[in-house]
C-alpha cells in the first residue's frame, strides 16, 4: 500500500455540456486533513460523491485506501465514512436509535457501548432518547458526524460540516476533527470558509471553474500572494491625492478612499510612515496593518473575494 490515503488523477465530470470537474489531480497523505475549498457550485459535493462511490466519473483514476475506485468499490466503501452536506439522520428515530441502527448495519461489536461513547463525545447524552426531529440544526450535524464515526472508518469525508453552525458548535466540530486526526484518521473536508481550512487542513486545494487553481499548505498559499501592507483610509479625495503623491508604490482605491502601502509591518517602519504623513499634515482617518490571509489568496487566485464568489 502507498502512503496516500487518496490519489486522484485526471478526474473529469460533466453534466450535459457543462464541465463541473475539468481534469483535477491531488493526493491526500494518510493521517492528514485535506481541504477542498470553493464557492457554491464549484464542484465540491460532486468530488465527494465520486470519491465515495455515489457517482461515477467520466474520466480519470481514483485510489482510495489503496483500492481502485473503478474495480474495488466494495473495499473502498468498507474503508470510508461520509457525512454528506445534507444530514442522513432519520427524523422518526431518536439520536440513540439512529446510532444503534448504524452500528447494526456495520455489524459493530458491542454496539451499545460504542453508541454510548459517541453520545458522550458529542455532548448528546441529554437528548439521546428524544426524536431527531426535535433536534436543532447543530445537534443534527453532530449526530450525523457521530453516525459516520460508528465502525471507526480510516478515511472520513466531511462535506461542509460546519455550514450553518453557530461559532460554538463549529469549534466542537473542529476539536473532534483534530482528535480524529490525532488517532490516525484521514480527513477529506470541503468548506466555503477560508478560516476553517486555515485552522484544520494540512493541505488545501482551491477549486474554481472546474480546476484546482492552487494547492499547498496554508502558508504556501499565503506566500504566493503579495505580502504585508498598511491600509490607510482618508476622509476626502484631496487627502488621498496628497498621500498618493507622497508614498511611492502605494495602490489607491478611489471608491473606498484608501491607499494600500507595502510594508514589512515592523514598528519602526510604521512609525516612519506616520511621521511622514504628519510632516505633510496629511491625516489618515484609519490606519491598519494587514497580513495576508486565505481571503487574500482566494482574491488573488480567482479575481473575486470569497464572499462575491459565494453570492454568485
Ligand atoms: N445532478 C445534477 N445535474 C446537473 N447539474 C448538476 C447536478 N449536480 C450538480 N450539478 C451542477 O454541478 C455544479 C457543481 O455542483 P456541486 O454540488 O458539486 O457544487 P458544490 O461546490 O458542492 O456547491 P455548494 O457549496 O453549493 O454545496 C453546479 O453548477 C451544479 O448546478
Ligand atoms: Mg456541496
Amino acid at each position: 500500500m502507498t502512503s496516500s490515503a487518496i490519489a486522484v488523477s485526471g478526474l473529469r465530470k460533466a453534466y450535459g455540456d457543462k464541465a463541473v470537474l475539468d481534469g483535477i489531480d491531488f493526493e491526500v497523505a494518510a493521517g492528514s486533513v485535506f481541504s477542498l475549498l470553493g464557492p457554491n457550485g464549484a464542484g465540491k459535493t460532486t468530488t465527494v460523491n465520486i470519491l465515495t462511490t455515489l457517482l461515477t466519473a467520466d474520466a480519470g483514476t481514483v485510489r482510495v485506501a489503496g483500492h481502485d475506485l473503478a474495480t474495488a468499490t466494495k473495499q473502498v466503501r468498507a474503508a470510508i465514512g461520509v457525512t454528506g452536506q445534507f444530514a442522513a439522520v432519520d427524523d422518526l428515530l431518536s439520536g440513540r436509535e439512529n446510532l444503534q441502527l448504524m452500528a447494526d448495519l456495520k455489524r459493530v461489536r458491542s454496539g451499545g457501548q460504542v453508541v454510548g461513547g459517541l453520545l458522550e463525545r458529542f455532548d448528546l447524552v441529554e437528548s439521546a432518547d428524544k426524536l431527531a426531529s426535535t433536534y436543532s440544526g447543530g445537534m443534527r450535524r453532530k449526530l450525523d458526524l457521530a453516525m459516520t464515526l460508528v465502525g471507526s472508518p480510516q478515511i472520513i469525508f466531511l462535506d461542509e460540516p460546519t455550514t450553518g453552525l453557530d461559532p460554538r458548535s463549529r469549534r466542537t466540530m473542529w476539536s473532534i476533527v483534530r482528535e480524529l486526526v490525532a488517532e490516525g484518521t484521514t480527513i477529506f473536508l470541503t468548506t466555503q470558509y477560508l478560516e476553517e481550512a486555515d485552522q484544520l487542513a494540512d493541505r488545501i486545494a482551491v477549486l474554481d471553474g472546474g480546476r484546482l487553481v492552487a494547492q499547498g499548505t496554508s502558508d504556501e498559499l499565503k506566500r504566493q500572494i503579495p505580502g504585508t501592507h498598511v491600509r490607510l483610509r482618508f476622509t476626502d479625495a484631496g487627502e488621498l491625492d496628497a498621500a498618493t503623491r507622497l508614498l511611492d508604490g502605494a495602490l489607491r482605491d478611489d471608491e473606498e478612499l484608501t491607499l494600500r502601502v507595502p510594508s514589512d509591518g515592523e514598528s519602526k517602519s510604521l512609525r516612519a510612515l506616520l511621521d511622514r504623513l504628519d510632516e505633510h499634515t496629511i491625516n489618515a482617518q484609519e490606519f491598519s496593518v494587514h497580513t495576508p490571509d486565505l481571503d487574500d489568496v482566494f482574491l488573488a487566485l480567482t479575481g473575486r473575494t470569497s464572499e462575491e464568489a459565494i453570492a454568485k
